[in-house]
């Protein structure tokens, strides 16, 4: 079993945060200071780019996607040094994001992607991911959603 955690920040939805099946990946590294003096850990046992990732086709049975969600955030406050802010060019780089998830994920593997839709609404996003989703939270701000990487789930113009 391989996991990646694409984006894998202060790993706080992780009970095990030191898996050797597990490549914690992020884009910055170190220890930040927030609000109050409270730190949050960024500890990736891999430094790397979700959208121009250094693994091979097919390297993972399953692939964690929780990306920034934020497209206004001050840069010193907490949602920002805690989740980080996407680019203004959000749509492209979410729509790269996406595909590089599904190329490093093996066929008839699983994607989990986690969205809050605060600021841009899970349709929205959901929309520039190559392939459908399978199921996941309906109502919640915060949605957790599943993706099988097989091929009668990729989208085609007509079922956009
Ligand atoms: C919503 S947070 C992840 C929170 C994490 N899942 C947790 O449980 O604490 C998004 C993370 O994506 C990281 N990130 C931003 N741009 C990235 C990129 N291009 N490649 C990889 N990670 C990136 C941010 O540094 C941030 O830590």
């Amino acid at each position: 079993m391989k996991i990646l955690d694409a984006c894998c920040g202060g790993k706080m939805f992780w009970y095990e945060k030191a898996l050797p099946f597990v490549t914690f990946q992020d884009i910055r590294a170190g220890v930040k200071e927030y609000s109050g003096g409270r730190k949050i850990r960024i500890e990736p046992n891999h430094v790397g780019d979700v959208t121009s990732m250094d693994f091979a086709d097919g390297a993972f049975d399953v692939v964690i996607f929780d990306p920034p969600h934020m497209i206004r955030a001050g840069k010193t406050s907490w949602l920002n040094i805690k989740y980080g802010k996407l680019p203004e060019e959000w749509e492209s780089w979410i729509t790269k994001a996406f595909a590089e998830c599904f190329r490093v994920l093996r066929s008839n593997g699983i994607l989990v992607f986690k969205w809050n839709s605060a600021q841009i609404p899970f349709a929205k996003v959901v929309k520039l991911s190559p392939y459908r989703p399978i199921l996941g939270d309906k109502r919640a701000s915060t949605k957790w959603t599943i993706f099988v990487k097989m091929e009668m789930l990729i989208k085609n113009n007509s079922q956009e």
